[in-house]
This record gives structure tokens, C-alpha cells and sequence, in this order.
């Protein structure tokens, strides 16, 4: 055990969509501490530290507001990474955890190597003694890895150098980032040395009460935390799979969800059937699950897992054949108007959106697709579906019946409609519950389908416009 100092600066390595809402609103609740967003990415530290906090690299709510108030007085973004750990009494690793493309583990572990290489980064160039706080999220066991990395370092300097390795994992949902950060279910905070999880506590506790700073070992942390979101996902695809069974049925998955919501023991939140789970999490969490349950034998546990993420991709299959039947069979060279194309609403975040996967099947189908979102730009678009938009002369003229798939962006949701066979609402934008189905089925090619994935629009008012209505779980 180290002793330490009331923690003065703190570095955060990776400003993405953990790292930099989490530091701000550090900064912002703890005025007294020096906190410095560090990232590779000279691009991103120029986005957070823009004149235009509407320009901000991450879209959060609440987000801008936050950011104003504390950067340039406690908060600062730089690419100065050495610098930054040098002065800090903490450092967060805060890095990206993405699913392994290839070797061992390939498609489930964790690619480590940026975890690692923040890792080295610190043991070289801390000073003193340093809490590093594993913030990102990790298998379990990584923290042995880490420090391992710090203790070849550790008493280097003439001795001075030394480490204490937290886990820290973070429980924000894109989205209502600063909320769930300023008010938190729980803190969770897992490690040996207690000095250095009560300097952690410490810092939540400035508006976080104590009873919900939970404390535990490093592995039960960094495990509750793949747990907590294996836990999340399986509710979504359970109910993703009783949505199919009422669509069969005639039953309707929201009247089930409010049936059994209403037991305290299942509880009403998590129940909303949907085009699947995106994010960057879920999936990768879960995979890692699988890879840690195969690895100690346990392959029953594996493939129980195992399944949540398999009904999850059949449930973005099933829409994108659930369109093409509709559709007498065919979408080629029909024009489909895409509403949505975040993984979820109320952020600028695509990773492993179920629009993408849906998006690709009707393109390879052949289909037209017009894609508008009110956050996702076009260029994030075209490296999620790995190819550029056809140009709008092209488009305008366009597609001949059996030609290529293609997607083109649209403005607003009426001109993605224009002469479209059919929309498809795949995330739950606030301003699509109150669509003018009028005027968008005025515009569209007849007959013409709303393909609701996510149940948010007037079904009533667009049959009232002449549109065959499919939603999802209503039978
Ligand atoms: C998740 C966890 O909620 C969070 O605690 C963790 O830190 C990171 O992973 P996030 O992925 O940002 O957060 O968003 P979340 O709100 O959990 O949604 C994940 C996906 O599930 C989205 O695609 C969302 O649309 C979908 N979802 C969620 C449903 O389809 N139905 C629901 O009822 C809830
Ligand atoms: P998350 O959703 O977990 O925050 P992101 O991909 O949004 O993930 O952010 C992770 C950030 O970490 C990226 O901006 C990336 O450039 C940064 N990063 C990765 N490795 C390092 C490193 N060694 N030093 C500094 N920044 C790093």
C-alpha cells in the first residue's frame, strides 16, 4: 500500500465518447482538480477545444454546457501526452477496446494494443507516484497486464516511481451521458491498494453519496462490468425475440412489455423491441464473455452467451428480409428512404448501428437507399457501408431495375420520401414520433409501406395517408 496526497491533476488518455463527457464532468464538479484530456488524435483535441462548443467531436446532451463552463479554467485538451502524465497525480486509461480482426481471438477478445501502448506510455513517463485507473472497457484480467507494463518501471528514477492500478469501469449510455454521469445508479471502483481507491472515491464523492460508491477487487469490477452489459443486451434481444413471436401471433410486444414491466422483479426499463443492439459495447462485451467462458472451459455458459448476439443479428436480417418480401419480393431499383442512422437517438455514434447491417443487406438486394440522420453525417455513412454515395445527377435518374445497390444522403425526411416505395425508421429520433404522414405519402411512389422498427411513428396517421404500416412486435 502507497500513501498519496489529496489527487491534485488528473490525465485521462483518449478523448472519445468515454474520456472526454466522464473528464468534463470531473472538471466540472471538482474545480480544484487540474484535468487534462490527452489524445493521439490531433483532429479530435482540435474538435474538443473548438470556439463552437455546437462542434464539440462528440454529440451529447447537456454535453456543451458542461464543456463551457470548465475548459480553459480546470479543463484542457491537448496532445501533449507525456506532458500530461508527467503532472498527474491519476491517470485514466481511456482508450478504444475494439473487437480483435485477426489472430488469436480473432472476432471476440479485446484488441489490446492501444490499452498496452497507453500503459508504456505512462511508465515512462510518469513521475512520483501515480493511481492509473483502468476506465475503459477491459476483459477481465487486464489490469494483471497493465501492471505488469507499470511494475518493470515501478522504483525506476531513482526510486521515486511508483504505481497503484484501479479498475474504474464507466456505466454511462450515449446519449444521456452527463446524466447518468452527474447522477449515477453506482460508482464502482475495484483494487488492492485502499489509499488509492479512497483518493478515487474522493473525487466522485464531491456529488456522488457514499453508499452509492461501491468498492470491490479488480476482477470482480472489471467482471461486473461485462456482466452488467451481457445482462442489458440479453433483455433487449429477449424481448426482440417475443416481438416476432406477436407479430405471429396478433399479440403487440408493447402491451407484453407493460404486462410483465409491471413485476417489480423484471422491472419496466430495457423492454423496447427494436432493429437489435448497436453501440460500441454490447456486442464487443459479450464476445469477450464468450471468449473468457471457452477459455476456462465453461462452453455451456459460452453459448448461452453466445445466443444474445446471434438473435441480435437475426433480428437485423429479419427486417431487411421483412422489407424485400413486403415489397413484392424485390427492391431493386426501388427507392427506400432510411430514417435514422445512429445506433440509437441522441447521439452522433454509429458503431455497430443495426442501420448499418440492415442498410447493406437492402443495398445488396439492390435497393436505393436514401439515408438522413439528423446527426451522422455523410462521410461517416459511406465508411460504415464501405462505400461513397452515387451522385445526385446519377441518382436523380434514377436506378435501372436489376442495376447495383446504391445509397444517396437526403437533407430532411421528405426528401429522402421523395418517390420512395417505402421508409424505414431504424433509430428513434425524437422528431420522427411527429411526422406530417400526409405529406411524406403525397410524395412517395404508391403503394408505399413506413417499415417501423422502432415504433415511434403515428401509425394511425400514416394508414390514415394510404400506408401499408408495419410495426415491429404488433401482430
Ligand atoms: C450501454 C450501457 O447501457 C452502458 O451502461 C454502458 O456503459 C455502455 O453500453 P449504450 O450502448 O451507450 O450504453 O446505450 P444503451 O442505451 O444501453 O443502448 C444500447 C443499444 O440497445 C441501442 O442500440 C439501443 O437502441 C438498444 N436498446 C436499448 C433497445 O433496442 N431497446 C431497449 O429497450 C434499450
Ligand atoms: P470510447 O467510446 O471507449 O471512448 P473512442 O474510440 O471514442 O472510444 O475513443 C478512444 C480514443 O483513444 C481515441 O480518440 C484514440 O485516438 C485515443 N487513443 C488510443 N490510444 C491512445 C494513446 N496511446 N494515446 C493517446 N490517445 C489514444
Amino acid at each position: 500500500m502507497t500513501t498519496t496526497g489529496p489527487i491534485r491533476s488528473i490525465c485521462c488518455i483518449g478523448a472519445g465518447y468515454v474520456g472526454g463527457p466522464t473528464m468534463a464532468v470531473i472538471a466540472d464538479r471538482c474545480p480544484h482538480i487540474t484535468v487534462m484530456v490527452v489524445d493521439l488524435n490531433a483532429e479530435r483535441i482540435a474538435a474538443w477545444n473548438h470556439d463552437d462548443l455546437a462542434r464539440l467531436p462528440v454529440y451529447e446532451p447537456g454535453l456543451d454546457a458542461v464543456v463551457g463552463r470548465a475548459r480553459g479554467r480546470n479543463l484542457h485538451f491537448t496532445t501533449a501526452v507525456d506532458d500530461a502524465i508527467a503532472g498527474a497525480d491519476m491517470v485514466f486509461l481511456s482508450v478504444n477496446t475494439p473487437t480483435k480482426t485477426r489472430g488469436v481471438g480473432a472476432g471476440q477478445a479485446s484488441d489490446l494494443r492501444w490499452i498496452e501502448a497507453s500503459a508504456r506510455q505512462v511508465a515512462a513517463a510518469a513521475n512520483g507516484h501515480t493511481i492509473v485507473v483502468e476506465k475503459s472497457t477491459l476483459p477481465v484480467r487486464t489490469a494483471e497486464a497493465v501492471k505488469a507494463i507499470l511494475s518493470a518501471a515501478q522504483g525506476t528514477a531513482g526510486g521515486t516511481k511508483t504505481f497503484s492500478v484501479l479498475s474504474n469501469p464507466e456505466f454511462l449510455a450515449e446519449g444521456s451521458a452527463i446524466g447518468d454521469l452527474e447522477n449515477p445508479d453506482r460508482v464502482l471502483i475495484g483494487g488492492e491498494d485502499e489509499t488509492a481507491i479512497e483518493s478515487l472515491a474522493s473525487i466522485y464523492g464531491q456529488w456522488v453519496s457514499q453508499e452509492r460508491i461501491l468498492r470491490t477487487n479488480l476482477w470482480s469490477s472489471e467482471l461486473s462490468k461485462l456482466t452488467a452489459n451481457a445482462f442489458l443486451a440479453q433483455r433487449i434481444s429477449s424481448i426482440n425475440g417475443i416481438a416476432a413471436l406477436c407479430e405471429a401471433t396478433g399479440a403487440d410486444v408493447r402491451e407484453v412489455g407493460r404486462a410483465i414491466g409491471t413485476d417489480s422483479r423484471i422491472g419496466a426499463k430495457f423492454l423496447q423491441a427494436g432493429p437489435g443492439f448497436g453501440g460500441s459495447c454490447f456486442q464487443k462485451d459479450i464476445l469477450n464473455l464468450v471468449y473468457l467462458c471457452r477459455h476456462y472451459g465453461l462452453e455451456q455458459v459460452a453459448s448461452y452467451w453466445e445466443s444474445v448476439v446471434g438473435l441480435n443479428s437475426w433480428q437485423q436480417q429479419r427486417i431487411a428480409r421483412l422489407v424485400v418480401n413486403s415489397l413484392f419480393g424485390t427492391v431493386s431499383g426501388k427507392r427506400i428512404a432510411i430514417l435514422g442512422f445512429a445506433f440509437k437517438a441522441d447521439t452522433n455514434d454509429t458503431r455497430e448501428a443495426p442501420a448499418i447491417s440492415i442498410c447493406r443487406d437492402l443495398i445488396e438486394e439492390g435497393a436505393q437507399l436514401a439515408i438522413v440522420d439528423p446527426k451522422v453525417g455523410d462521410q461517416q455513412i459511406t465508411q460504415d457501408l464501405g462505400r461513397p454515395p452515387v451522385d445526385p445527377v446519377t441518382a436523380a435518374r434514377g436506378v435501372p431495375l436489376g442495376g447495383d445497390g446504391t445509397w444517396i444522403p437526403a437533407e430532411s425526411v421528405l426528401e429522402a420520401a421523395r418517390g420512395a416505395d417505402a421508409v424505414l425508421i431504424l433509430t428513434e429520433w425524437q422528431e420522427y414520433r411527429h411526422l406530417d404522414w400526409g405529406a411524406i405519402a403525397a410524395v412517395m411512389r404508391q403503394p408505399a409501406w413506413l417499415f417501423d422498427a422502432r415504433a415511434v411513428a403515428d401509425a394511425a396517421a400514416a394508414r390514415a395517408a394510404g400506408l401499408s404500416v408495419w410495426r415491429v412486435g404488433e401482430g
